[in-house]
C-alpha cells in the first residue's frame, strides 16, 4: 500500500487559482486524504482568495465530500430498493459485525469506514457492496469478511 500522500500545496498547484475550480480541488483533496481538514479548507480558501465560509458550504453540501476523517477503505452497503428487497440490511449487519462498527463510523485503526448508500445504479447485481472503487454484486450472507479481505488485497 502506498502511504505517501501529496501535500495540499502539490494538489493546489495543479489547478488554476479560480473560484470555478473549488469543487474540483475539494474532490481532489477528498480523494487524497479521504476528508477535508480545517487546515486544508483554509489552504483552499487562501489559494482561491475566496471566503472560507464558501469553501465550507460547498464541502458540507456535497455528499461525496467529508469534513470527518474516513478510513483508508470505505465500505458502502447499498440500501436502495432493489438491494433492500434482496437483503441488504442483513448484509449490512454482517459487515457491521465483521468490522465491529456501525454505519457512519470508522474503525479505531483508521482502516475502514462503513456507510449506507442509496442506489448505485447496479440493481441487476443486487445486493451490492462497494469497497473504494470495487463493486461486489449478488452478495450472499457469509461473504462480508471475504469482501473486506479482497478489497484490502486489491491495493497490496
Ligand atoms: S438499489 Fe442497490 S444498486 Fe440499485
Amino acid at each position: 500500500m502506498n502511504d505517501k500522500k501529496r501535500s495540499i500545496e502539490e494538489i493546489l498547484i495543479t489547478f488554476p487559482s479560480a473560484k470555478r475550480f473549488s469543487l474540483a480541488i475539494l474532490q481532489e483533496v477528498q480523494k487524497e486524504y479521504k476528508y477535508i481538514s480545517p487546515d486544508n479548507l483554509k489552504a483552499i480558501s487562501n489559494y482561491l482568495a475566496i471566503p472560507i465560509s464558501d469553501i465550507f458550504s460547498m464541502a458540507t453540501y456535497y455528499k461525496s465530500l467529508s469534513l470527518e476523517k474516513k478510513g483508508e477503505f470505505i465500505i458502502k452497503v447499498c440500501d436502495g430498493t432493489a438491494c433492500h428487497i434482496r437483503g441488504s440490511l442483513s448484509v449490512l449487519d454482517e459487515v457491521k459485525r465483521a468490522l465491529n462498527i456501525n454505519e457512519g463510523e470508522t474503525t479505531p485503526d483508521g482502516l475502514f469506514s462503513l456507510e449506507i448508500v442509496n442506489c448505485v445504479g447496479a440493481c441487476a447485481m443486487a445486493p451490492v457492496v462497494i469497497c473504494n472503487q470495487d463493486y461486489f454484486g449478488n452478495v450472499k450472507l457469509g461473504k462480508a469478511k471475504e469482501i473486506i479481505n479482497s478489497c484490502v488485497k486489491a491495493v497490496d
